[in-house]
C-alpha cells in the first residue's frame, strides 16, 4: 500500500544571473509504501531539500501531484495545507529546531497543546516517547543542556507525539558526530519497527543511509537508482557506495 505517491513532479527555479529557468525536479515519479524506512540521497544542490519540502507541504511543485495518506496536497489551499502538515506528518531538522526557553518535554509537548489535547493525556504519551528515546531522565532539561543527540531525540518525540503516520526528516544526522549518528539511526529503526512509521528522511551520508531499507538516488532532477536492503544484508553500505561512485558527484 502506497502512502505517499509523487507524479511527474517539477520544480522551477529562475535564474538569479540571467532570464533563465531551470528545473531542480525534472518530472520526477516516486511511490513510498506504508511502513517503509527510506533514504533520499543525491549530491549537494541535488533537490533532496525541494523534494521533501514538496511533500510536506512547505513548498509546491511548478508543477505535478503530491498525494498522501489518500490526500492531494497539492491541490490544497494554503491553510489546509498547512492544518494537513500539522496534523497528520512529522517533522526532523538538521539543526533540530528546538525553542531554548523551554524544556525537551515542553518542546514535545507542544504540537499537542496546539492541537488542544488534555494535559493528562499528553503526559503519559510524550513520557512514553522519551523512554523509547531513551532521554526520560534528562526530560525537564533545557537543550542547552544537553548533547545533540539528545537533541535530535527530543525533536523525534516532538515530531512523534502527534502520532503521525509519516515522518520526514532532512538531514537528521547533519550535526552529529558519528557515533551520535549511528545511535539516533538505531532510534529511527525502533520507531519504524515498533511504531510502524514511515519514514522518509534525506541525507548525504551513505552509514546514515545504510540504516534504511531503501535508498533512492536522485540526479539531474530525477530518480537515478532506488535499491532496497535485503534482510540482514551486510553489503548494503557497500551497494550505496557503489551507487554514489557511479552516480558521481562531489559528495
Ligand atoms: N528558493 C530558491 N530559489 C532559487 N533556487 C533555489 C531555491 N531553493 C533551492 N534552490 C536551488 O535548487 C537546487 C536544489 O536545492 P536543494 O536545497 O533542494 O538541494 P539539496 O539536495 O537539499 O542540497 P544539500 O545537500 O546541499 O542540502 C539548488 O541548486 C538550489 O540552489
Ligand atoms: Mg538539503
Amino acid at each position: 500500500m502506497e502512502i505517499l505517491t509523487g507524479i511527474n513532479i517539477v520544480k522551477t527555479y529562475s535564474s538569479e544571473f540571467d532570464d533563465n529557468s531551470y528545473n531542480v525536479l525534472n518530472g520526477l515519479d516516486i511511490a513510498i509504501h506504508e511502513g517503509e524506512f527510506a533514504a533520499i540521497m543525491g549530491s549537494s544542490g541535488s533537490g533532496k531539500t525541494t523534494l521533501l519540502n514538496i511533500f510536506s507541504g512547505i513548498d509546491k511543485p511548478t508543477t505535478g501531484e503530491v498525494e498522501i495518506m489518500g490526500v492531494n496536497v497539492t491541490n490544497l489551499n494554503d491553510n489546509k495545507r498547512a492544518i494537513f502538515r500539522r496534523e497528520k506528518l512529522g517533522m526532523i531538522f538538521q539543526d533540530f529546531n528546538l525553542l531554548e526557553d523551554l524544556t525537551l518535554k515542553e518542546n514535545a509537548v507542544l504540537p499537542l497543546l496546539m492541537q488542544g489535547k488534555k494535559q493528562i493525556s499528553i503526559d503519559k504519551e510524550v513520557d512514553d516517547l522519551f523512554k523509547l528515546m531513551n532521554i526520560y531522565d534528562i526530560k525537564d532539561k533545557y537543550p542547552r543542556n544537553v548533547s545533540q543527540g539528545q537533541k535530535q531525540r527530543a525533536a523525534s518525540c516532538r515530531a512523534l507525539a502527534t502520532n503521525p503516520r509519516i515522518i520526514f526528516a532532512d538531514e537528521p544526522t547533519g550535526n552529529l558526530d558519528s557515533k551520535a549518528a549511528k545511535k539516533f539511526m538505531n532510534y529511527m529503526k525502533l520507531i519504524n519497527s515498533e511504531r510502524k512509521v514511515t519514514l522518509l528522511l534525506a541525507t548525504h551520508d551513505s552509514l546514515t543511509a545504510s540504516y534504511c531499507s531503501r535508498v533512492i538516488f536522485i540526479k539531474d532532477g530525477n530518480i537515478f537508482a532506488d535499491i532496497y536492503k535485503k534482510e540482514e544484508d551486510k553489503r548494503f553500505n557497500n551497494k550505496i557506495l557503489d551507487c554514489l561512485v557511479i552516480m558521481g558527484g562531489d559528495d
